[in-house]
């Protein structure tokens, strides 16, 4: 069975298609650069406001003052992350996912801009709006990218590209950390040009888009224009008979037709998408508060807190274990499928936050343990990229239909995004509460989620998007039995072929 699975889209991945998704991938990058590009040059930004403050007032920022204006910088960026992942379901329903993508580069470049040129205007305020709308582009690309990627990729390699998203992220990250090494870009002279870099993605994606054909699923069901959607499979597939996707794409599309508009509020009413909403919010929430980026934000701080002699290598290292641990997981989310290595993901997690718990609270007495906490922390990190990291972005995509997929993108994204908020905001409060115990608070919220994972996400691998929707109004029949995901694998085809419509 899966060798049978594995010679059809063998056929399929053609040049074409890669061009399509690494050009809609550089989104990802993006939101990874954001994310990443704010911790290292810290110290120069403070120094930064310090020297606007004593210009325009005479005396400096007071030393809570500085902190103030550093924290809104940071967090403002997940405000905007908010606004833009709300935004993503208006966006595309109006413009389409190509169109939208191209649309979304302008605020890349003038976000960027701004922040460039808070040097030469001595403005601090540029800053915080240029962060703001940069987390406005990003929330646009986490909804946008998952988004086209789903929807114009084969089923059988679907989970593997949608994991491409967070390899964008984290080597987005990754290229953050090591452009702000205070050689390279993240000295005294050059760290707006670190923040400003965000341009230059957004200007090569502007020019490789236009080459991109809009979704096929967009052209087919939403605006009806079957042969420009059957054109741009052709040319995905890279081959003439693409039947099999425009009969399944049709079948979506009558199902649809016989469905009303899809609001958010709809989402949580009707009993077909309650259960798949809920299970997109809570898996967005597993990625957020397993704690993920409370290393990302504060990485260099909880080594120092180790002993660590070199926190900012250790960082480095992070970003490193990052990387490969998402390469790992893209080689093994079409054979060993989401459910099994979110689980996988959420397990190792808890255990590390557990080691992590017990070097950062023994260390001052035992300094070796300080090695322990590096451990922990990479082992934390390479279990987020098996699972937690990648999955929850592409499952949403793939747990709804043509439409309510916008709606649900959008929901979904806000959920995160107001999670990652609450964390990077309250993380260092927390930490001083609870000192080296913190981690236990994610110890607790990840086994919670591995038990809500365990009992009601289902296995999403190989099978059509109509199969999943199918999957859930069945399920939705009888509400009082919870999901069985194992049953669902079993009962529903395993791919290709559309069940039949329900009437
Ligand atoms: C995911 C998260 C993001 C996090 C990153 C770390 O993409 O959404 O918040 O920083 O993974 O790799």
């Amino acid at each position: 069975m899966e060798r049978m699975e594995d010679e059809k889209p063998k056929k399929k991945l053609t040049v074409y298609l890669l061009y399509c998704v690494s050009t809609a991938v550089i989104g990802s990058l993006q939101f990874g650069y954001n994310t990443g590009v704010i911790n290292a040059p810290e110290q120069k930004l403070r120094r930064f406001f310090q020297n606007v403050s004593t210009e325009r007032y005479g005396e400096p920022f007071s030393p809570g003052t500085n902190t103030m204006v550093w924290s809104f910088a940071v967090a403002i960026f997940s405000v905007g992350g908010m606004i833009g992942s709300f935004s993503v379901g208006a966006m595309v329903t109006k413009f389409g996912r190509r169109k939208s993508m191209l649309l979304n580069n302008i605020l890349a470049i003038i976000g960027g801009s701004l922040m460039g040129l808070s040097v030469v205007t001595q403005s601090f305020e540029i800053i915080i709006v240029g962060r703001l709308i940069i987390g406005v582009f990003c929330g646009l690309c986490t909804g946008l990218t998952p988004m086209y990627v789903g929807e114009i990729s084969p089923t059988a390699v679907r989970g593997a590209f949608g994991t491409l998203h967070q390899l964008g992220v984290v080597i987005g990250i990754l290229v953050a950390q090591i452009f702000g090494l205070e050689s390279l870009l993240g000295s005294d002279n050059l760290w707006p040009l670190l923040l400003a870099l965000t341009i230059l993605p957004a200007i090569v994606q502007t020019i490789m888009l236009p080459f991109c054909p809009e979704s096929p699923r967009y052209l087919l069901i939403v605006l009806n224009q079957e042969e420009e959607a059957r054109k741009a499979l052709v040319r995905l597939r890279g081959c003439e008979d693409v039947s099999d996707d425009i009969q399944e794409m049709k079948e979506e599309g009558m199902k649809m037709a016989m469905e009303k508009k899809v609001t958010i509020a709809e989402l949580f009413r009707s009993p077909n998408y309650r259960q798949p909403i809920i299970i997109a919010i809570i898996l967005q929430l597993s990625q957020q508060l397993s704690g993920i980026n409370a290393v990302f934000y504060y990485s260099t701080g909880i080594f120092d807190t180790a002993g660590v002699t070199q926190p900012i290598y250790a960082t480095i290292g992070a970003g490193v274990v990052n990387t490969v641990f998402t390469v790992v997981s893209l080689f093994l989310v079409e054979r060993a499928g989401r459910r099994t290595l979110h689980l996988i993901g959420l397990a190792g997690m808890a255990i590390s936050a557990l080691l992590m718990t017990i070097s950062l609270s023994l260390v001052k007495t035992t300094p070796n343990l300080s090695y322990l906490a590096i451990v922990a922390v990479f082992a934390f990190v390479a279990s987020f990229e098996m699972g937690p990291g990648p999955i929850p972005w592409f499952i949403v995509a793939e747990l709804f239909s043509q439409g309510p997929r916008p709606a649900a993108m959008a929901i979904s994204g806000f959920s995160n995004w107001t999670a990652n908020f609450l964390v990077g905001l309250g993380f260092p409060k927390l930490e001083e509460l609870c000192g080296p115990y913190v981690f236990i608070i994610f110890m607790v919220l990840l086994i919670m989620f591995f038990i809500f994972t365990y009992l009601r996400v289902p296995e999403t691998k190989g099978r059509t998007f109509d199969d999943i929707a199918q999957g859930f109004a069945s399920s939705a029949g009888k509400p009082a039995t919870p999901l069985d995901p194992e049953a669902m694998v079993v009962s529903l085809p395993e791919n290709k072929e559309p069940s039949p419509m329900s009437p």
